[in-house]
């Protein structure tokens, strides 16, 4: 029978409408709760394909209008040119020139350089709960981390984190979009973001220092003599900020979740970690690969609307049509993936999209994979009999169109 999708249950548990939904209907045509019609594509190789389909445009103006010729998304198309012209809201060319530049300041060595930072960050928030013996890991743990990484890579100054702390937690509760609380947020980050930059602009040195924060870097990149416009940065930064946060939190909350509900592999992992030769690293960055694949953050990629008419999976969409590619249920094909329903750190054929693929492959996946690694290892190091203090059934999953991760997640340790 067919599932029931966005409610209650189908939250708390996902894959087995996913399951369905891949085996009788791959190419679903769904209403979604706000009561616009769009497509869920389930399967791997369609998923794929879809992903990097160039007939499929990330740009809300796409979407077909409704009869009173409003944009139904809620994310406003051209109208809303500021902080929502970003890049997953953009196509080539503006997405090839944005995405190159940023690619300039944004680099491998940056993300290098800031892991000690990171490891700072992680063990100042397992100190302040390490001698309680409990913890909300979401609360205290998973949800700070990722948003004070971000903040200081970007170059926030520490005084002014707390603010994107509750920014960032009323968009998350709110789940995006602009609307009512959330459009106040996105209004106070604009204002803060276009001062810090122009500042940042004012003060930025002829020649980089060491160490140089990732605004001043962006203002710093050119590409052909072409610089990033005031309101260009603004957007990257809200972008860089804002697709860097949930994601991470779910990645370190869904992560920790699964290890605990597979004892064998937590055994596994937390072995190496103390005994392995390479001190668990080859363990730990196949395992947190596996942890995307299993259950990662992101359940739906972001939309994506036919720009002419195309055939996906066999099935028509029309122009205009919203296509919202299922990651969560194209990382479990058993036509792609050996044994998908099973947690396996080890796994070596692991090509998941939990990252998405194609040109707008997540550019923040170096830093989630640090944040991932070192967030998972050092919790299991330092508090190695960390458990479950919960019923599963009684932890609540924040489901929402894009995300799926936990509200909460209440452990127990011996303190150390
Ligand atoms: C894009 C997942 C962390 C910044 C994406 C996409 C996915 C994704 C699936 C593609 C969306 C689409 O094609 O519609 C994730 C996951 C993360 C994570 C699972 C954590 C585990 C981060 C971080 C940052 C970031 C930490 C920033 C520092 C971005 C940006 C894009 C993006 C800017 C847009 C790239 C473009 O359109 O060219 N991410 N992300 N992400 N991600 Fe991430």
């Amino acid at each position: 029978m067919e599932p029931e999708l966005f409610t209650w249950e189908f939250a708390t548990d996902p894959y087995p409408a996913y399951a369905w939904l891949r085996e009788h209907s791959p190419v679903h045509r769904t209403t979604l709760p706000s009561g616009v019609e769009a497509w869920l594509v389930t399967r791997y190789a369609d998923a794929k394909q879809a992903l990097a389909d160039p007939r499929l445009s990330k740009n809300p103006a796409h979407h077909a209008k409704d009869a009173h010729g409003k944009n139904r998304t809620g994310i406003p198309g051209e109208r809303g040119a500021n902080l929502m012209t970003h890049l997953l809201n953009i196509d080539p060319p503006d997405h090839t020139r944005l995405r190159r530049l940023v690619s300039k300041a944004f680099t491998p060595r940056r993300i290098a350089e800031f892991e000690p930072r990171v490891q700072e960050l992680t063990d100042r928030l397992i100190d302040g709960f390490a001698e309680t013996g409990r913890a909300d890991l979401i609360h205290d743990f998973a949800f700070p981390l990722p948003i004070h990484a971000i903040c200081d890579l970007l170059g926030v100054p520490a005084e002014d984190q707390d603010d994107f702390r509750e920014w960032a937690g009323m968009m998350i509760r709110h789940g995006g979009g602009p609307r009512g609380g959330v459009a106040r947020s996105v209004k106070r980050i604009r204002a803060y973001l276009a001062e810090l930059i122009h500042r940042k602009r004012e003060l930025l040195p002829e020649v980089p220092g060491p160490g140089e924060d990732l605004i001043s870097g962006l203002i710093r990149a050119s590409d052909h003599g072409e610089h990033l416009t005031e309101n260009e940065a603004a957007a990257m930064c809200f972008v860089l900020l804002f697709a860097g946060f949930e994601t991470t939190i779910n990645l370190i909350g869904n992560g920790t979740y699964a290890l605990l509900r597979n004892p064998d592999q937590l055994a596994r992992l937390l072995g190496s970690l103390a005994d392995g030769a390479d001190g668990g690293q080859e363990l730990l960055d196949t395992g947190i690969e596996e942890l995307l694949r299993y259950d990662g953050p992101v359940e739906l990629a972001t939309w994506r609307y036919a720009t002419e008419p195309l055939h996906i999976g066999g099935r028509a969409v029309a122009t205009g049509d919203p296509v919202l590619v299922v990651l969560a249920a194209a990382d479990r094909d058993p036509a792609r993936f050996d044994d998908p329903d099973t947690l396996d750190l080890s796994r070596r054929d692991n090509q998941h999209l939990g990252y998405g693929h194609g040109i707008h492959y997540c550019i923040g996946a170096p830093l989630a994979r640090l944040e991932g690694r070192t967030a998972l290892a050092t919790l299991l190091r330092r508090l190695p009999d960390l458990r479950l203090a919960a019923d599963p059934e009684e932890l609540r999953w924040r489901g929402g169109l894009i995300m799926r991760g936990l509200r909460n997640l209440p452990v127990e340790f011996t303190p150390p």
